[in-house]
């Protein structure tokens, strides 16, 4: 058995390394990323999110549509409820005391699906995919999708991974 000290040595470690990780990657913002991600020569990612149902994520709160819903769950204002903000900001899902230069304006955000951005910002490193990924890129899967195309959002019907990602398509060449 493990004694009681050993256990606690163990927790503290783990919380370090948890609070290292969270300092390690901070949240930078999409305007960041639209510096070198909105060239038509490369595929104007920016653009194409910035247009696309993420960026618009939390216009869609103030809808009629939203308010009916709000009010049906006695949410008095979707814009600012964490029962819908958590699903339709980036900046509802982190913590927002870390240092972070990302506002609720921004929707689902680059870095809801790509991670924090401040380690692999830098042109050297995104340059390689296995560098960027050591420094906190996330290339997205169905399972994160599903962390919000799910039968906890009001509106759902159904989610078929390989068709919502065509209709988000951002690839770098066209
Ligand atoms: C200094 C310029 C620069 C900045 C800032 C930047 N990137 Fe990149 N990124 C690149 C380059 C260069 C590539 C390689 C592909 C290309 O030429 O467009 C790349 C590639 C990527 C890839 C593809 C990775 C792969 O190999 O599959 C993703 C995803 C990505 N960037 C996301 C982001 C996000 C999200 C941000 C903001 C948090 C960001 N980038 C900021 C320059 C940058
Ligand atoms: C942080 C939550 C979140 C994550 C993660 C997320 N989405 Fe969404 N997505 C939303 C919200 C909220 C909307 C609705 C926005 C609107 O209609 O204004 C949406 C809308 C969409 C739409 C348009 C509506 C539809 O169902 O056709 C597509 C397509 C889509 N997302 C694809 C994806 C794909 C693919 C992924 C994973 C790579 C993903 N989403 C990850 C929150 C998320
Ligand atoms: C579990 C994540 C999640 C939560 C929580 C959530 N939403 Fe959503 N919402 C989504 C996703 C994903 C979509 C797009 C696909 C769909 O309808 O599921 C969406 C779409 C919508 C749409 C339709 C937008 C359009 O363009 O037609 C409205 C309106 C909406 N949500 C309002 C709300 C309100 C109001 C709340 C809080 C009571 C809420 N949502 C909570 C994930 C969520
Ligand atoms: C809702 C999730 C989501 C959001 C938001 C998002 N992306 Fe992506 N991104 C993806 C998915 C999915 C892929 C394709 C991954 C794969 O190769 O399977 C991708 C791929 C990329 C690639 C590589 C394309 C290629 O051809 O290899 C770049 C670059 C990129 N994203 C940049 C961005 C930038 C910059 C933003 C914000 C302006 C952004 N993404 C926002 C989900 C997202």
């Amino acid at each position: 058995m493990l004694s009681k000290k050993l256990v606690l040595i163990l927790v503290v470690a783990f919380m370090a390394a948890g609070a290292l990780q969270a300092q390690d990657y901070e949240y930078i913002g999409a305007a960041k990323c639209k510096m070198c991600h909105n060239k038509p020569a490369t595929g104007q990612q920016y653009k194409i999110w910035s247009e696309g149902p993420h960026a618009n994520a939390m216009k869609a709160l103030e809808s009629d549509e939203a308010k009916a819903i709000a009010k049906e769950k006695g949410i008095a204002d979707p814009t600012t409820d964490p029962s819908c903000t958590k699903c339709h900001s980036t900046y509802a899902r982190i913590d927002q005391n870390s240092n972070i230069s990302l506002t609720e304006t921004e929707g689902v955000s680059c870095e809801t699906c790509h991670g924090p951005g401040s380690k692999y910002k830098s042109k050297s490193i995104m340059e390689s995919q296995e560098k960027s990924i050591a420094n906190g890129l996330i290339i997205p899967d169905e399972k994160l999708c599903k962390e919000c195309h799910n039968a906890e959002s009001p509106t759902f019907k159904s989610f078929n991974y390989e068709e919502a990602k065509k209709k988000i398509a951002h690839p770098v060449n066209g």
